[in-house]
């Protein structure tokens, strides 16, 4: 028995994952369900297209937009919806509305063969589970930042509270022939709770962040519960082999597993499969929008601004896993060792806020803010500004065109799942003069764009010096990295993303 068990006990004052009333409760919440159908003639349980062997239903923290007027147009939005169209299906999870007594008979809209199913939250439980034990606790553990971690039962006992509570109001949903596909941190224990509610399909779940080494994980007080909760699926997805390696090692050395070949392991008495698939963007489409932006009015905007000088380019949300700080150090350095970079590059930086309501996400605002004024203040000329600092984010088709008005994409992750900014970026290039990619050794596209100029976030110099011989590389070497990424970047696209797992999660859930 691993020696956890010990650390599990002390937490008993945390609620077990499910009550007994789990079964009574799913059958009120489908007697509220088949009501609200009869109101309404959305046919939830219609949605499966013909043709499709299996209805799909995605559940994450965020769902939408589901209409094909106000989807997303880039990132994993898109690829869920495209998953989603394709099978026909139900999308579900939080509404992204706090409110006072919220129903647990989830909101529905229809939009073609696509239902997105929602539900409030209240404000504890957004607090508790969402900024508390998602994203003070999950995310800085996940992302190898444990001094940032605010551990708390109240959060941890609000985490399970909510997943519960949404696996009660979708398991009367279900069909016996659905596939579920649960995403990322927020949700982890959600499919136990709907194992324990019977639920008898395939459940998987993909990790849309990095999964830390095993002895990193020993520092959340209740891992062995959250890796006991991840065992219950059929099928757990990472984005790299590292992500993958430190779930391995965790059940090999602390949940008694066993390797059973072909991607399942025999831990906690459960069997679970584990695989990597990397998440891939659509080539194409982004390819088209960069090239479509061209012409457009913001696009000649940056481009007359920037005039005869090098446009470097930074998008990230303001997260303190993305290295702001340490890139705004990186290119002040090379304003400081390379003179020649002094008044013919432009860095610009898209960093739009994010999770205000945690504090350390107000605190590294603040930070990025102070180290902007100060590489302006030290370098900026009467008619030159070396940082543009934006703290706003762009309609993702005129995004596509700054990437490719950028002579270097810069994508330097102290720590990052993927990144998909690092493949739109190279997606929005022109054949006949690439850019080049700098790119974190520990962001998961590392891990595929072998090609990418691949630097150390936590070697200042280091970065700088890349960022030197990347404005001076030829464009014979600038045109054979990128295309070799294109390739890699076709291979692994969006489409093979979602066809890989569901295929995985169809043959690990076969035997139940
Ligand atoms: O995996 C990280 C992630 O959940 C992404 O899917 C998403 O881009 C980002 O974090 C946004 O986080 P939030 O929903 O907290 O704004």
């Amino acid at each position: 028995m691993p020696k956890d068990y010990a650390e599990r006990e002390a937490l008993a004052g945390v609620q077990p994952a499910v009550n007994s009333g789990g079964m009574r409760m799913a059958s009120e919440a489908g007697s509220a369900i088949e009501e609200q159908q009869d109101q309404r003639p959305v046919a939830v349980a219609r949605a499966s297209i013909s043709g499709s062997p299996r209805r799909l239903v995605v559940v994450s923290n965020r769902v939408g937009p589901i209409s094909r007027s106000k989807a997303a147009q880039g990132g994993l939005a898109v690829a869920i919806r495209a998953a989603l169209e394709k099978a026909g299906g139900i999308w579900f999870g939080y509404s992204g509305s706090i409110s006072e007594r919220p129903s647990d008979t989830p909101r529905l809209e229809l939009d073609g063969n696509i239902t997105a199913a929602t539900l409030d939250l209240t404000r504890r439980d957004y607090d508790e589970y969402y900024i508390g034990f998602a994203n003070r606790v999950l995310w800085p553990l996940f992302h190898y930042r444990p001094s940032l971690i605010d551990f708390t039962r109240r959060d941890l006992a609000g985490y399970l509270r909510v997943n519960r509570r949404f696996a009660r109001a979708l398991a009367p949903m279900l069909e016996p022939g659905d596939l579920i596909w649960v995403h990322d941190y927020h949700l982890i224990p959600f499919g136990e709770c709907l194992r324990e509610l019977g639920c008898r399909q395939p459940i998987g779940f993909f990790l849309h962040t990095p999964f830390p080494a095993a002895e990193l994980m020993r520092l959340l007080p209740n891992h062995h519960e959250l890796v006991t909760a991840l065992c219950a699926y059929d099928l757990v997805g990472f984005q790299t082999a590292s992500d993958l390696a430190g779930f391995r090692d965790y059940l090999m050395r602390w949940g008694g597993g066993e390797d059973l070949g072909g991607g399942a392991i025999r831990a906690f008495s459960r069997i679970v499969h584990a695989g990597v698939f990397p998440v891939g963007i659509d080539v194409d489409t982004i390819a088209a929008q960069a090239e479509a932006a061209e012409t457009s009015r913001q696009m000649r905007r940056l481009t007359d601004s920037i005039r005869d000088r090098v446009l470097l380019i930074g998008v990230d949300r303001i997260d303190y896993s993305k290295g702001l700080p340490a890139r705004f150090a990186a290119y002040s350095h090379l304003l400081e060792q390379y003179p020649q970079a002094r008044g013919r590059t432009v860095l610009m930086q898209i960093a739009p806020p994010s999770r205000s309501d945690v504090p350390e996400y107000r605190e590294i605002r603040r930070t990025l803010e102070a180290a902007a004024g100060s590489i302006n203040g030290r370098y900026a000329e009467f008619d030159w500004t070396p940082l543009r600092y934006l703290n706003k984010s762009f309609n993702h088709r005129i995004l596509m065109g700054f990437y490719r008005a950028a002579r270097i994409g810069l994508v330097t992750p102290y720590r990052d799942g993927m990144n998909l900014v690092a493949k739109e970026y190279l997606a929005s290039q022109r054949s006949e003069d690439p850019g080049i990619l700098v790119l974190s050794c520990f962001a998961g596209a590392a891990h595929e764009l072998t090609e990418a100029v691949l630097v150390n976030p936590f070697d200042r110099e280091g970065m700088a010096e890349a960022i030197w011989n990347g404005l001076e590389m030829p464009l014979e070497e600038r045109k054979e990295r990128w295309a070799a990424m294109m390739g890699t970047l076709r291979r692994n696209d969006t489409t093979a993303w979602r066809e890989r797992y569901l295929e995985a999660l169809a043959a690990a859930g076969a035997g139940r």
